[in-house]
Protein backbone atom coordinates (compact mmCIF):
# COMPACT_ATOMS: atom_id res chain seq x y z
CA UNK A 1 0.00 0.00 0.00
CA UNK A 2 2.33 2.49 -1.24
CA UNK A 3 2.23 5.97 0.00
CA UNK A 4 -0.81 5.24 2.28
CA UNK A 5 0.64 5.84 5.25
CA UNK A 6 2.04 9.27 4.89
CA UNK A 7 -0.56 11.63 5.99
CA UNK A 8 -1.31 14.68 3.72
CA UNK A 9 -1.97 18.04 3.78
CA UNK A 10 -5.85 17.88 2.17
CA UNK A 11 -7.05 21.30 0.44
CA UNK A 12 -10.51 20.85 2.30
CA UNK A 13 -9.79 19.56 5.89
CA UNK A 14 -6.30 20.66 7.08
CA UNK A 15 -4.08 17.96 7.92
CA UNK A 16 -6.02 15.53 9.72
CA UNK A 17 -5.77 12.35 7.92
CA UNK A 18 -9.08 12.00 5.65
CA UNK A 19 -10.84 8.67 5.35
CA UNK A 20 -13.77 8.54 3.44
CA UNK A 21 -16.13 5.61 3.35
CA UNK A 22 -18.31 4.57 0.94
CA UNK A 23 -20.87 2.46 2.12
CA UNK A 24 -24.00 0.42 1.38
CA UNK A 25 -26.44 -1.86 2.40
CA UNK A 26 -24.14 -4.62 3.54
CA UNK A 27 -22.85 -2.69 5.94
CA UNK A 28 -25.84 -2.34 7.90
CA UNK A 29 -27.06 -6.25 7.29
CA UNK A 30 -25.46 -7.15 10.72
CA UNK A 31 -28.17 -4.49 11.99
CA UNK A 32 -30.55 -7.33 11.15
CA UNK A 33 -31.41 -4.41 7.62
CA UNK A 34 -32.43 -6.70 4.20
CA UNK A 35 -29.57 -5.42 1.50
CA UNK A 36 -30.97 -5.58 -1.92
CA UNK A 37 -29.57 -7.80 -4.29
CA UNK A 38 -29.17 -10.72 -1.86
CA UNK A 39 -30.62 -14.11 -3.24
CA UNK A 40 -33.37 -13.48 -0.33
CA UNK A 41 -32.92 -9.36 -0.30
CA UNK A 42 -35.33 -6.80 -0.92
CA UNK A 43 -35.39 -6.55 -5.06
CA UNK A 44 -35.66 -10.55 -4.84
CA UNK A 45 -39.11 -10.33 -2.61
CA UNK A 46 -40.34 -6.98 -4.01
CA UNK A 47 -40.92 -5.22 -7.65
CA UNK A 48 -38.61 -2.91 -8.16
CA UNK A 49 -40.30 -0.73 -10.97
CA UNK A 50 -43.68 -0.97 -8.07
CA UNK A 51 -42.14 0.64 -4.97
CA UNK A 52 -38.31 2.34 -6.14
CA UNK A 53 -39.67 4.49 -9.47
CA UNK A 54 -41.64 7.60 -10.10
CA UNK A 55 -43.82 5.65 -12.32
CA UNK A 56 -44.93 2.84 -9.23
CA UNK A 57 -45.33 5.87 -7.24
CA UNK A 58 -47.87 7.61 -9.61
CA UNK A 59 -49.26 4.51 -9.95
CA UNK A 60 -49.94 3.08 -6.43
CA UNK A 61 -48.84 5.68 -3.88
CA UNK A 62 -50.27 3.72 -1.07
CA UNK A 63 -48.38 0.18 -1.66
CA UNK A 64 -45.54 2.37 -2.07
CA UNK A 65 -45.73 4.45 0.98
CA UNK A 66 -46.52 0.65 2.43
CA UNK A 67 -43.14 -0.55 1.23
CA UNK A 68 -41.06 2.38 3.30
CA UNK A 69 -43.07 2.00 6.30
CA UNK A 70 -42.19 -1.50 6.30
CA UNK A 71 -38.44 -0.30 5.95
CA UNK A 72 -39.06 2.46 9.00
CA UNK A 73 -39.96 -0.43 11.07
CA UNK A 74 -36.85 -2.45 10.64
CA UNK A 75 -34.67 0.61 10.81
CA UNK A 76 -36.30 1.82 14.39
CA UNK A 77 -35.71 -1.59 15.75
CA UNK A 78 -32.34 -1.65 14.12
CA UNK A 79 -29.21 -0.89 16.38
CA UNK A 80 -25.81 -0.07 15.05
CA UNK A 81 -23.12 -2.64 14.46
CA UNK A 82 -19.66 -2.65 15.34
CA UNK A 83 -18.67 -1.15 11.48
CA UNK A 84 -20.63 1.87 12.33
CA UNK A 85 -19.87 2.18 15.96
CA UNK A 86 -16.22 1.94 14.78
CA UNK A 87 -16.25 4.50 12.29
CA UNK A 88 -17.96 7.33 14.49
CA UNK A 89 -14.85 5.95 17.00
CA UNK A 90 -12.38 6.85 14.32
CA UNK A 91 -13.67 10.33 14.14
CA UNK A 92 -13.34 10.75 17.63
CA UNK A 93 -9.66 10.02 17.55
CA UNK A 94 -8.88 12.72 15.51
CA UNK A 95 -9.47 11.30 12.04
CA UNK A 96 -11.45 13.10 9.38
CA UNK A 97 -14.22 10.66 7.98
CA UNK A 98 -16.21 11.86 5.45
CA UNK A 99 -19.03 8.99 5.27
CA UNK A 100 -20.98 8.76 1.96
CA UNK A 101 -23.68 6.39 1.97
CA UNK A 102 -25.86 5.12 -0.38
CA UNK A 103 -28.38 3.74 2.70
CA UNK A 104 -31.13 5.36 3.25
CA UNK A 105 -31.06 3.96 6.86
CA UNK A 106 -29.94 6.82 10.06
CA UNK A 107 -27.31 3.64 12.01
CA UNK A 108 -24.31 6.14 10.91
CA UNK A 109 -25.51 9.14 12.56
CA UNK A 110 -27.14 6.88 15.36
CA UNK A 111 -23.36 4.99 15.97
CA UNK A 112 -22.26 9.24 16.36
CA UNK A 113 -20.66 9.61 13.05
CA UNK A 114 -21.15 13.65 12.28
CA UNK A 115 -20.45 13.60 8.35
CA UNK A 116 -22.62 11.76 7.00
CA UNK A 117 -23.82 12.13 3.41
CA UNK A 118 -27.03 10.47 2.08
CA UNK A 119 -26.90 10.58 -1.68
CA UNK A 120 -29.88 7.94 -1.88
CA UNK A 121 -31.47 9.88 0.41
CA UNK A 122 -32.88 9.41 3.99
CA UNK A 123 -36.00 7.12 5.05
CA UNK A 124 -36.51 9.20 8.22
CA UNK A 125 -37.52 12.22 6.23
CA UNK A 126 -40.77 12.99 3.81
CA UNK A 127 -40.17 15.17 1.03
CA UNK A 128 -42.62 17.18 -1.41
CA UNK A 129 -43.36 15.38 -4.44
CA UNK A 130 -42.91 18.38 -6.36
CA UNK A 131 -40.18 20.23 -4.39
CA UNK A 132 -37.44 18.10 -3.73
CA UNK A 133 -35.76 20.35 -1.88
CA UNK A 134 -39.23 20.59 1.01
CA UNK A 135 -37.83 17.81 2.95
CA UNK A 136 -39.48 16.98 6.65
CA UNK A 137 -37.78 14.98 9.16
CA UNK A 138 -40.46 12.27 10.36
CA UNK A 139 -40.71 12.46 14.82
CA UNK A 140 -40.40 9.09 16.44
CA UNK A 141 -43.06 6.29 15.26
CA UNK A 142 -44.50 8.61 12.46
CA UNK A 143 -45.87 7.43 9.21
CA UNK A 144 -46.51 9.31 6.08
CA UNK A 145 -50.11 8.60 4.93
CA UNK A 146 -52.13 9.83 2.22
CA UNK A 147 -53.13 12.92 2.27
CA UNK A 148 -50.63 14.08 4.18
CA UNK A 149 -49.55 17.35 1.99
CA UNK A 150 -46.42 19.60 1.42
CA UNK A 151 -46.65 23.52 1.79
CA UNK A 152 -46.99 23.72 -1.65
CA UNK A 153 -50.03 21.36 -1.59
CA UNK A 154 -48.58 17.89 -3.15
CA UNK A 155 -48.48 14.36 -1.67
CA UNK A 156 -45.68 13.87 1.00
CA UNK A 157 -43.51 10.69 -0.20
CA UNK A 158 -40.19 9.11 1.25
CA UNK A 159 -37.49 11.05 0.88
CA UNK A 160 -35.88 8.46 -0.70
CA UNK A 161 -33.90 8.38 -4.22
CA UNK A 162 -35.81 6.27 -6.92
CA UNK A 163 -34.55 4.38 -9.82
CA UNK A 164 -34.55 7.49 -12.76
CA UNK A 165 -34.26 10.39 -9.92
CA UNK A 166 -31.18 12.24 -9.79
CA UNK A 167 -28.68 11.18 -7.38
CA UNK A 168 -28.05 14.09 -4.09
CA UNK A 169 -25.07 15.62 -3.40
CA UNK A 170 -23.04 14.02 -6.09
CA UNK A 171 -20.80 16.87 -6.66
CA UNK A 172 -19.87 17.50 -3.36
CA UNK A 173 -19.30 13.39 -2.98
CA UNK A 174 -16.84 13.91 -6.08
CA UNK A 175 -15.22 16.40 -4.40
CA UNK A 176 -14.93 15.07 -1.07
CA UNK A 177 -13.50 11.81 -2.55
CA UNK A 178 -11.03 13.45 -4.75
CA UNK A 179 -9.77 14.49 -0.93
CA UNK A 180 -9.31 11.42 0.93
CA UNK A 181 -6.20 9.90 1.71
CA UNK A 182 -7.58 6.83 1.77
CA UNK A 183 -11.12 5.21 0.34
CA UNK A 184 -12.77 2.66 2.67
CA UNK A 185 -15.45 0.92 0.50
CA UNK A 186 -18.04 -1.20 2.78
CA UNK A 187 -20.66 -3.22 1.67
CA UNK A 188 -21.78 -2.47 -1.67
CA UNK A 189 -21.83 -4.49 -4.72
CA UNK A 190 -20.85 -1.40 -6.86
CA UNK A 191 -23.78 -2.21 -9.09
CA UNK A 192 -25.60 1.29 -9.13
CA UNK A 193 -24.31 4.51 -11.28
CA UNK A 194 -23.26 6.88 -10.57
CA UNK A 195 -22.35 6.35 -6.84
CA UNK A 196 -20.59 2.90 -7.81
CA UNK A 197 -18.36 5.61 -9.90
CA UNK A 198 -16.79 7.43 -7.04
CA UNK A 199 -14.59 5.11 -6.71
CA UNK A 200 -12.42 6.65 -9.76
CA UNK A 201 -12.66 9.86 -8.26
CA UNK A 202 -9.40 9.41 -5.87
CA UNK A 203 -6.29 10.99 -6.12
CA UNK A 204 -3.92 8.31 -8.18
CA UNK A 205 -1.99 7.36 -5.27
CA UNK A 206 -4.74 7.02 -2.79
CA UNK A 207 -5.51 3.21 -2.20
CA UNK A 208 -8.64 2.08 -2.28
CA UNK A 209 -10.10 -0.96 0.35
CA UNK A 210 -13.73 -2.90 -0.36
CA UNK A 211 -14.85 -4.57 2.98
CA UNK A 212 -17.82 -6.94 1.40
CA UNK A 213 -17.87 -11.12 2.51
CA UNK A 214 -17.59 -11.33 -1.89
CA UNK A 215 -14.99 -8.73 -2.18
CA UNK A 216 -12.63 -11.32 -4.15
CA UNK A 217 -15.71 -11.98 -6.43
CA UNK A 218 -16.25 -8.39 -7.83
CA UNK A 219 -13.35 -5.96 -6.65
CA UNK A 220 -12.53 -3.26 -9.56
CA UNK A 221 -8.97 -3.41 -10.61
CA UNK A 222 -6.74 -1.80 -8.46
CA UNK A 223 -9.35 -1.84 -5.65
CA UNK A 224 -7.88 -4.18 -2.51
CA UNK A 225 -10.06 -6.20 -1.68
CA UNK A 226 -10.73 -7.65 1.97
CA UNK A 227 -13.65 -10.38 2.10
CA UNK A 228 -15.11 -10.01 5.29
CA UNK A 229 -18.12 -8.90 7.01
CA UNK A 230 -18.46 -5.34 7.97
CA UNK A 231 -18.77 -6.11 11.76
CA UNK A 232 -15.78 -7.77 11.61
CA UNK A 233 -13.27 -5.90 8.79
CA UNK A 234 -14.36 -2.62 9.86
CA UNK A 235 -13.28 -2.91 13.41
CA UNK A 236 -9.95 -4.77 12.65
CA UNK A 237 -8.66 -2.00 10.40
CA UNK A 238 -9.70 1.19 13.09
CA UNK A 239 -7.95 -0.23 15.60
CA UNK A 240 -5.25 -0.67 13.62
CA UNK A 241 -5.28 3.09 12.16
CA UNK A 242 -5.88 4.28 15.45
CA UNK A 243 -2.80 2.29 16.83
CA UNK A 244 -0.62 3.11 14.19
CA UNK A 245 -1.91 6.97 13.11
CA UNK A 246 -1.31 5.18 9.53
CA UNK A 247 -3.28 4.25 6.83
CA UNK A 248 -1.31 1.39 6.53
CA UNK A 249 -2.93 -2.49 6.75
CA UNK A 250 -2.80 -4.53 9.22
CA UNK A 251 -1.20 -7.95 9.15
CA UNK A 252 -4.28 -9.95 9.13
CA UNK A 253 -4.68 -8.09 5.30
CA UNK A 254 -1.23 -8.03 4.00
CA UNK A 255 -0.54 -10.13 0.84
N1 LIG B 1 -20.81 -7.04 5.64
C1 LIG B 1 -20.36 -6.41 4.49
N2 LIG B 1 -20.96 -6.56 3.28
C2 LIG B 1 -22.04 -7.39 3.23
C3 LIG B 1 -22.54 -8.07 4.37
C4 LIG B 1 -21.87 -7.87 5.61
N3 LIG B 1 -22.26 -8.46 6.73
N4 LIG B 1 -23.62 -8.82 3.97
C5 LIG B 1 -23.77 -8.60 2.63
N5 LIG B 1 -22.82 -7.74 2.19
C6 LIG B 1 -22.59 -7.23 0.84
C7 LIG B 1 -23.03 -8.14 -0.30
O1 LIG B 1 -22.03 -9.11 -0.59
C8 LIG B 1 -23.22 -7.14 -1.44
O2 LIG B 1 -22.03 -6.99 -2.20
O3 LIG B 1 -23.33 -6.05 0.68
C9 LIG B 1 -23.54 -5.81 -0.71
C10 LIG B 1 -24.96 -5.30 -0.88
O4 LIG B 1 -25.17 -5.03 -2.22
P1 LIG B 1 -26.62 -4.52 -2.72
O5 LIG B 1 -27.67 -5.36 -2.13
O6 LIG B 1 -26.51 -4.41 -4.20
O7 LIG B 1 -26.76 -3.10 -2.04
P2 LIG B 1 -26.08 -1.69 -2.46
O8 LIG B 1 -24.81 -1.90 -3.17
O9 LIG B 1 -26.06 -0.86 -1.26
O10 LIG B 1 -27.19 -1.13 -3.48
C11 LIG B 1 -26.97 0.12 -4.07
O11 LIG B 1 -29.10 0.02 -5.16
O12 LIG B 1 -31.19 -0.77 -4.88
C12 LIG B 1 -30.47 0.38 -4.94
O13 LIG B 1 -30.83 2.51 -4.01
C13 LIG B 1 -30.55 1.19 -3.68
O14 LIG B 1 -28.76 2.23 -2.41
C14 LIG B 1 -29.14 1.07 -3.08
C15 LIG B 1 -28.30 0.82 -4.32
Amino acid sequence: MGGAGRVRRSTLGGSMPHLVVLSGAGISAESGIETFRAAEGLWANHPVEAVATPEGWRRDPERVLEFYAERRRQIRSARPNAAHRALAELEGAGFRVTILTQNIDDLHERAGSKDVMHLHGNVMNARSSVDPRLIYPLAEGEEISLGDLCDKGSQLRPHVVWFGEPVLLLDAARELTADADLLLVVGTSLNVMPVAGLIDEVAFHVPRLLVDPRAHEFAPQGVKALSRRAAEGVPLLVDHWRRTRRFTLPDTFAG
